[in-house]
C-alpha cells in the first residue's frame, strides 16, 4: 500500500526526471497536477479505495510523494487511467524498489496494469540499476496477486498484521519480489507464466 511509503522531507525525485515511459499498451507520465481530477476519481472509486486506503491521503501523498518516491499516471490513448508508483530504497546494502499501482475498473481486464508494471519494472531494472523489485499486495486482493504472479512477481510470504485497514483493524500483505535477472517481461509476453522456483513460494495464506 502506498502509505507505508517513507515520509520525510522532500527531494529530488529521481526517477520522475524522465520525461515518459512508453510501454507496449500504455505510456508513464511523471504525475502532475494536471491528473488530479483522475487521480480524485480513481482513488474515490470504491474498487480502488478498498486497497488504497483513504482517497484525500492517498492524493496528496501521490501529488507530492515523499523522497525516494515517484508517481506516474498511467495513459492509454491520452487518457489518464491509473497511477503507478515506485519507491526506491537509498540505502546502499538494501538497495531495491518496490511498486504501487491502481487502474480505474472502467479500464480493468484490458492489460493495462500488466504494461505498466512491465513497463515500470522494466525501467527500475535497466535504467535505474535495480536488482530487485518487491510489491506487497494485502493478501486478500486475489486480483492483484495473480497480475503479479504472471508478469514474474513470486510470493516470499505473509506480512501479519501489515496495514490497518478502513474498518480500523489490521490485515496482513503479501510480500512479492522479482529479481531482474528472472525477468520474464522483457523476453516474453506479460501473459506467459514464470517457471517454478525450488524455494519458499508459498502463496496467499501462508505464512511468511
Ligand atoms: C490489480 C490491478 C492493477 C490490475 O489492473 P488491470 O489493468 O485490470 O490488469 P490487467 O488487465 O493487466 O490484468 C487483469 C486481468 O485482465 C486480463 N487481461 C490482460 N490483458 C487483457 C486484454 N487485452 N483483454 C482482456 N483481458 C486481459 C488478465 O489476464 C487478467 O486476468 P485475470 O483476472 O484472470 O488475472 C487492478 O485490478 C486495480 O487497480 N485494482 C484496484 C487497486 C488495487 O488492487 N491495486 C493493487 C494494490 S497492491
Amino acid at each position: 500500500m502506498p502509505a507505508r511509503f517513507p515520509k520525510g522531507p522532500h527531494r529530488t525525485r529521481r526517477t520522475s526526471s524522465v520525461d515518459q515511459l512508453v510501454g507496449r499498451l500504455v505510456t508513464l507520465r511523471p504525475a502532475s497536477e494536471a491528473d488530479a481530477d483522475a487521480f480524485r476519481e480513481l482513488l474515490a472509486h470504491p474498487g480502488v479505495a478498498r486497497w488504497w486506503g483513504d482517497p484525500d491521503d492517498q492524493l496528496s501523498e501521490v501529488l507530492a510523494p515523499p523522497a525516494d518516491v515517484s508517481s506516474f499516471a498511467i495513459v492509454l490513448d491520452d487518457v489518464t487511467v491509473g497511477l503507478i508508483q515506485c519507491s526506491e530504497e537509498p540505502t546502499a546494502e538494501y538497495r531495491h524498489a518496490t511498486i504501487d499501482i491502481a487502474v480505474h475498473p472502467d479500464w480493468h481486464g484490458r492489460g493495462v496494469g500488466s504494461d505498466a508494471i512491465a513497463t515500470l519494472a522494466k525501467h527500475l531494472i535497466q535504467d535505474r540499476g535495480h536488482h530487485r523489485l518487491t510489491i506487497d499486495p494485502a493478501a486478500d486482493n486475489e486480483v492483484a496477486i495473480r497480475v503479479y504472479r504472471r508478469l514474474g512477481f513470486r510470493p516470499v510470504g505473509i506480512l501479519h498484521q501489515y496495514e490497518r485497514g478502513a474498518d480500523g483493524t489490521w490485515h496482513d500483505g503479501l510480500l512479492m519480489e522479482l529479481l531482474a535477472d528472472e525477468l520474464p517481461m522483457l523476453s516474453a509476453p506479460h501473459s506467459h507464466p514464470a517457471p517454478p522456483r525450488a524455494d519458499n513460494s508459498e502463496g496467499p495464506g501462508g505464512r511468511g
